[in-house]
């Protein structure tokens, strides 16, 4: 495969500021296919016309792994060149059609980019740089154009033929062949045409829009499937409403299709009126699926929907502006997700999960070999970028402006921003401008260069606050001090615009009015401090006695806030705190310092990690009748040896296990009763249903049990191990009978074997569950080096395959990236079977080992042995001479 090289053959970077338009344009392309499995072919017949503005210069189109077999100029044969890959053809007239004959092997295609085929079904995957896998041309966001595809295949393998668009024509042919044309009204990238061919079956919706127009919704998927598709119907449907309610973006084809496929690199993709879904956020019926299934499909589907205008109606200029549309899209499947709940506790309880992700992923990102800017500036390979800074920082940069404009305001932004650039391919500059613009008395209008340093720098900015309060002057003075540490090519940073969320508590935990010095009236409730210097006060008058600051409530910024909490302020805010975001914080950060503490002590880890007052005050969140279950079950989960793991200048990986582990087993012993008492408070009687309240009860159900089996573990009863089996067993729907398996297999129960063999064979057939009990297995906590032997023992089973993206993460991404207790070992053999399984995954599918690759990306921060060990595994990684570009890039920049 030729790759963009330079002389010494060396992958080149590609850097933002050398972007250029495109020399020339192609207005439309008309594309046939002869579907053949190992042998497609491919017409590609474009009209192309030289863009005015860059006069010079030949035409080169991108290809990859394609056989050429003709290039005709106005129908007549011309010359061409081969040039790195690229296809370049020199003295065209300014405008043209060309015609591309072209063939590939769709079935040998293992890195699940361009043509490849699933369970005898053909797929497409085009973004970000799959298209040149189909066909010559220019695969650049930049160049849009209206399509015309025809599909021709056999009519009994392939029965159904989806592209982009409207169906317009279709009809049997010769030979037990037959066709189908679609036509998509809309001009697009390359990177969002898609096709689908198979034996598909399709639940149907018809709906009417605000203004009477009917359109068409369809699931498509394999026969078995069709009783696990209305979840994801029902989530469409809202999704549609949703976007024309809150933002006024209506639906603008006849017909939106969604297709599952279980062979997928990613959640989902966006292809104009044809979403391509990995089955895993498609497929649920309550026998398959738990409710993080259910709400990850209302997620997914949603966000691909809010592509439809942000993402394909307006697109991005080039790749470095990917946040554009990604960022802006989490940002709208994150208010949908908190739009449909039914109240405040449970918009709070996404908000934490939102936030959990962002620290416990995208802080470590930040602060790693790969950070980079929300909106980069270099890359060997786009693949690599579509990282959780791009997507989740990106969505909190947009949810800062959100709260700089006001709703209203940020809606007034958006609308604007689909007047101004619909149609177009722009800029994470334009889509800030026009919130701005739209609200120009706004501190974002004021602010807006500064406050595109979010899209510049990178590193997660660390926030140290100080409180002082003067009794004399009834004041209290809250000092900010900002800063960013240094990232790979960025050593020095500039200030930040933060809006830091701010209210005040008396010490018995009241809710204080706040007045600002200088200020006419005091408010109640929350305000919106925004910094913009390297350091700032801000003076509080009118107070009787030192106030607890409530800092940064409901995460108003993407910050590492640092505050001298006393435990007996913590313990305030987490029993009074009108801001449930920061009620949970409070609890984390009891849980974290006592974590700390424990794991930087020499003394041997004891069985008393939590303090009494700790323990006391989960015991009164689990008696609350006020609360929430869900908001109960966050608060009483310890912070994840990862993010505890991010808090430490030298990790030991063994060490945070190990306290954890002693944590979790206090809170089982110390709270057994309230625990007991928690699982049968919050058994559901009536039918199931995934909504946020009923999921709640069931989680905290389920977390009750977990500690209920440890607990017996360690005391050797044996009454909760028989119920929970007895439970396994009767349960109705998958998250009661998964969340019995996961408390006999995480406390390590002898009755966890029997009940996993049960399991399997009751679900051997359905993909998605199997993944679950890979999964499971590969991510238990490590008693005595036990997983990684299970974890060899798992790749060899008869259900294990390297190839299907969804097996491969379910046994070696559980073990290697989300179960740092049982992956780092002071034999270094977690790091070589890691390493092992990077090389075999590259030769297959390059983007999923590269994401692997990004495993050990906090090596420096390790103890010994594990750092030198790691470092050596990375290094066998790089020592490979033929390494895709992606993994090239993550290891290189790994020991950077
Ligand atoms: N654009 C997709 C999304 O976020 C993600 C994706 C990227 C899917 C690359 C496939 C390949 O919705
Ligand atoms: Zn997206």
């Amino acid at each position: 495969m030729l790759q963009q090289r330079d002389g010494q053959g060396q992958p080149v970077a590609i850097r933002r500021e050398d972007y250029t338009a495109p020399a020339w344009w192609i207005d439309t392309v008309e594309l046939t296919f002869d579907l053949d499995p190992s042998k497609t072919r491919v017409l590609n017949r474009m009209r192309l016309r030289r863009n005015p503005d860059q006069p010079t210069g030949a035409l080169r189109l991108d290809g990859e792994e394609l056989n050429l077999a003709r290039v005709l100029v106005d129908g007549q044969g011309a010359s061409f060149r081969m040039e790195a890959g690229q296809l370049v053809i020199d003295n065209l007239p300014e405008a043209f059609e060309l015609e591309i004959f072209t063939t590939c092997c769709p079935v040998k295609n293992t890195k699940l980019m361009g043509l490849f085929v699933s369970q005898d079904t053909f797929f497409t995957q085009c973004e970000a740089e799959g298209f040149r896998r189909i066909t010559y041309f220019l695969d650049r966001p930049d160049v849009m154009a209206n399509y015309t595809v025809t599909l021709r295949a056999d009519k009994t393998a392939y029965p159904v033929l989806l592209s982009n668009g409207n169906l317009v024509d279709s009809g049997d042919l010769p030979d037990g062949r037959h066709f189908a044309q679609w036509v998509d009204p809309f001009r697009k990238p390359s990177y969002l045409f898609a096709l689908v061919a198979g034996k598909l079956v399709a639940r149907e919706q018809r709906i009417r829009a605000r203004n009477g127009k009917e359109h068409l919704l369809q699931v498509f998927v394999r026969a078995g499937d069709l009783d696990k598709t209305e979840h994801a119907m029902t989530s469409l449907i809202h999704s549609v409403l949703w976007d024309e309610a809150r933002f006024g973006l209506p639906l603008d084809l006849d017909r939106f299709m969604i297709v599952a496929t279980s062979d997928f690199n990613m959640g989902a993709m966006e292809n104009k009126g044809l979403n391509i879904f990995n089955t895993k956020y498609v497929l649920a019926n309550q026998a398959t699926a738990t409710d993080a299934d259910y709400s990850n499909i209302e997620s997914v589907v949603g966000h691909e929907y809010f592509h439809n205008w942000s993402g394909d109606r307006v697109t991005c200029r080039d790749w470095f502006q990917l946040s554009l549309k990604e960022g802006l899209t989490v940002f709208r499947d994150q208010e949908f997700s908190m739009d449909l709940c039914a109240d405040a506790s449970a918009r709070a309880v996404k908000r934490i999960e939102d936030v959990r992700v962002l620290r416990t992923a995208q802080f470590p990102e930040d602060a790693g070999p790969m950070a980079h800017p929300v909106r980069p500036d270099s890359y060997f390979e786009i693949s690599n970028f579509y990282t959780v800074t791009i997507y989740e920082k990106g969505a909190e940069v947009v949810r800062m402006m959100q709260t700089l404009v006001g709703r209203k305001g940020f809606e007034r932004g958006i609308t604007l921003y689909f007047e101004r650039h619909d149609g177009q391919a722009v800029t994470c500059d334009d889509f800030a401008q026009a919130i701005a613009d739209a609200n120009p008395d706004s501190e974002l209008a004021r602010l807006l260069p500064q406050f595109k340093r979010w899209y510049a720098q990178s590193g997660s900015p660390r926030l140290l606050a100080h409180g002082s309060y003067d009794a004399e002057a009834r004041s209290y003075t809250l000092a900010f001090e900002q800063s960013c540490p240094p990232t790979p090519g960025q050593s020095h940073k500039e200030p930040f615009v933060i809006p830091v969320n701010v209210g005040l508590l008396s010490e018995d935990g009241r809710e204080l009015p706040l007045q600002l010095e200088g200020e006419g009236q005091a408010t109640a409730g929350t305000r919106t401090l925004v910094l913009t210097e390297a350091s700032q006060r801000f003076v509080f008058t009118g107070l009787d006695a030192a106030p607890v600051p409530s800092i940064l409530r409901g995460f108003s910024a993407p910050v590492v806030l640092d505050f001298a909490y006393t435990d007996a302020q913590l313990l305030t805010l987490l029993a009074n705190d009108i801001d449930p975001f920061n009620r949970w914080e409070a609890g984390q950060r009891l849980a974290l310092r006592s974590a700390i503490q424990a794991i930087t002590d020499s003394a041997p880890v004891g069985n008393a990690v939590l303090d009494d007052a700790y323990i006391a005050a989960m015991r009164s969140v689990l008696g609350d009748t006020k609360l929430d279950a869900a908001f109960k079950e966050l608060v009483l989960t310890l912070p994840s040896e990862t993010y505890i793991a991010e808090q430490l200048d030298v990790v030991d990986p063994q060490r945070v296990h190990t306290v954890r582990e002693a944590m979790r087993l206090q809170l089982a012993t110390a709270l057994f009763a309230e625990w007991e008492q928690a699982y049968d408070a919050n058994q559901d009687t009536g039918a199931y249903t995934p909504d946020p309240l009923s999921a709640g009860r069931r989680a905290l159900a389920g977390m009750a049990l977990v500690h209920l089996c440890l607990a017996a573990c360690a005391s050797g009863d044996a009454v909760w191990p028989g119920r929970t089996l007895q439970r396994f067993k009767d349960a109705g729907n998958m998250t009661d009978r998964f969340n019995a398996l996961n408390a006999l297999v995480s406390s390590g129960h002898a009755l966890a074997a029997p009940a996993l063999a049960r399991f399997h064979a009751i679900f051997k057939d359905e993909a998605l569950v199997i993944d679950k009990w890979f999964s499971l297995q590969a991510g238990a906590p490590d008693r005595g080096g036990n997983v990684l032997p299970l974890v060899k023992q798992l790749m060899k089973h008869p259900d294990f395959s390297l190839k299907n993206p969804n097996r491969a993460r379910s046994v070696i991404f559980s073990y290697c990236s989300a179960n740092p207790g049982a992956f780092h070992r002071t034999d270094a053999a977690g790091y070589v079977f890691w390493s092992d399984r990077v090389i075999e995954l590259d030769a297959l599918n390059p983007q999923v080992a590269a994401r692997l690759a990004r495993g050990l990306d906090r090596w420096n921060k390790l103890a010994e042995p594990y750092r030198s060990a790691a470092r050596e595994a990375i290094m066998r990684i790089a020592a490979k001479p033929d390494l895709s570009k992606d993994t090239r890039e993550v290891v290189t920049r790994a020991l950077a």
